[in-house]
């Protein structure tokens, strides 16, 4: 179970768990693969979707929809990606989850120039680790994925055990771009700046210069100006905005049902591209989780009615058999301010005509521990052993002149710290959010990384690894990793208007 490459750690969890190998698995739509000269085509261009019924959006597209191409690479496969960006602004693309090399990681100002309106880049790695991944833009990409830059990338394991492997990206949209949300209108402007991605002049990649000047070593609340508490307001009312939730960039009745006949294994590959969690829950069916950001992990065991969590920047797959005829949803029971309505997917049985199922996206259900789940066995790193590089990251909210910062040790990127590393360097990192009401999926690029413990306590199933972790407030972690990719990484929450109000990092080989 050698993956190869720069992760061997991942090694003994890259294996599909063992089930009827079906000779054809049925192909998502919309499925980008190499062409006969071995390049997949990506073009960034403005478009028009209709993201819910009747709400036709101008989105910010790759090759005319959101998401973009699920690009599907076999692992082992080179992956040639020639870009072209139509739009009227610099661009990149970031493989997220994937260890590239670092000088194709996409990060503007730091592992390249950003691309210009007109111009093209080749990007180009080895798949070396199968799972689900995806790919988005890294410059002004607050602003950029939310209008819609963003798509699947799955590595394709030798053999796949299912007859059936289904794509699912969660996000979420404003029906009024106008309302004072934070996406086009004054909060925006604020918040994401317009660097062009230029060396030296957008070093985080994330913003311009906008939400760094003037905020270091801002902790703690200000009590501060009647302008500063008027943009927390702003802030805490967009979060509300958000009015419409879609899987694969459509919501509710727009969205197709996933075909399936009685006895097919299925896969789900649940991706989170918003900007907030959402709990799904799959009904009618017991299900197991087989992977978490890509990397497999075996329950023999099924679950029912437990509902599976995605933070943002996370991937979860799922897998059932279809043993129950009929039409059943997928939905998402997030709750409260948070509920995602339309967010939700018909799982249809061919030839059954039975309307099974009802909607009842209220129920409150008990949630998967995604991170004390599976068969416990011993993982590449232990709480105990020695490092060469410790790292407390403190994750916190502060009040900037410009309005609220989210802060690494009190500091906003690029004055942050980063974590110094060589080459082979064993990696730990205490992850600990200080916000009080913020929660802050921290997304390693570049590398994975096994997670240890949680508040203090030893995780008890199998190896927890990945490449995002939600870091609920007041939740405390332990990740360790081998430092085994050379570079300039980013570690940053992937609620992506907080990295670009400051909450990013860099790992940085010496
Ligand atoms: Cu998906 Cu640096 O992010
Ligand atoms: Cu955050």
């Amino acid at each position: 179970a050698d993956k190869g490459g720069t992760t061997e750690h991942v090694g003994g969890h890259g294996a599909a768990p063992a089930a009827t190998v079906s000779s054809k698995p049925a192909q998502p739509t919309n499925v980008l693969r190499p062409d006969q000269n071995g390049e997949i085509q990506l073009v960034a261009k403005v478009a028009k979707q209709e993201v819910a019924p009747g709400v036709v959006k101008e989105v910010w597209t790759y090759n005319g929809s959101v998401p973009g191409p699920e690009i599907r690479v076999k692992q082992g496969e080179t992956v040639r990606v020639r870009f072209k960006n139509e739009l009227p602004v610099p661009t990149t693309i970031h493989w997220h989850g994937l260890p590239v090399p670092n000088a194709m990681d996409g990060v503007p100002g730091v592992t390249q120039n950003a691309v210009k309106p007109g111009e093209e880049f080749v990007y180009e790695f080895k798949a070396t680790v199968s799972g689900t991944y995806m790919y988005h833009s890294h410059q002004d990409s607050a602003n950029q994925v939310d209008r819609g830059l963003y798509g699947a990338i799955v590595v394709e394991e030798p053999q796949s055990a299912y007859d059936r492997d289904y794509t699912l990206m969660l996000d979420e949209w404003m029906k009024d771009d106008n309302a004072g949300g934070m996406d086009h209108g004054a909060m925006g402007g604020m918040m994401h700046g317009s660097g062009d991605g230029t060396a030296g002049q957008n070093m985080e990649g994330m913003h311009g210069t906008q939400g760094t000047q003037g905020m270091q070593g801002m902790h703690g609340g200000s009590g501060g100006a009647a302008q500063e508490m008027s943009m927390t307001d702003m802030m805490r009312q967009h979060m509300k905005l958000y009015d419409i939730f879609t899987v694969n960039g459509k919501s509710g009745s727009l969205i197709p049902p996933l075909k399936v006949k009685e006895g097919e294994r299925v896969r789900l590959r649940l991706i989170n591209i918003g900007t907030l969690p959402h709990a799904l829950h799959l009904h009618g069916h017991a299900f197991t989780v087989v992977a978490r950001d890509g990397q497999s992990v075996a329950e023999p065991r099924p679950m029912k009615d437990q509902l599976v969590t995605v933070a943002p920047g996370e991937r979860v797959d799922i897998a059932f058999t279809a043993d129950n005829p009929g039409t059943w949803y997928l939905e998402s029971h997030d709750e409260g301010t948070a509920a995602a309505p339309g967010m939700k997917v018909a799982i249809q049985y061919e030839g059954a005509s039975k309307q099974t199922d009802r909607p009842n996206e209220t129920a409150k259900l008990p949630g998967v521990d995604l991170l004390n789940y599976g068969k416990a066995e011993k993982g590449p790193f232990t709480l105990d052993q020695k490092y060469d590089v410790e790292y407390t990251m403190e994750l916190g909210t502060a009040m900037g002149k410009t309005g609220m910062v989210f802060t690494i040790n009190g500091k906003t990127f690029p004055d942050t710290p980063p974590i110094r590393v060589k080459k082979g360097d064993l990696v730990k990192v205490r992850l600990i959010n200080r916000s009080p009401m913020d929660e802050h999926p921290m997304h390693l690029h570049g590398h994975f990384y096994q997670v240890l413990s949680k508040n203090g306590k030893p995780l008890t199933g199998a190896p927890v690894i990945k490449d995002t972790l939600n870091v609920k407030p007041g939740e405390e972690y332990v990740v360790a990793f081998r430092a085994d990719n050379p570079g300039h990484w980013m570690f940053h929450c992937h609620v992506l208007h907080h990295a670009a109000a400051g909450m990013v990092t860099q790992v940085r080989y010496d």
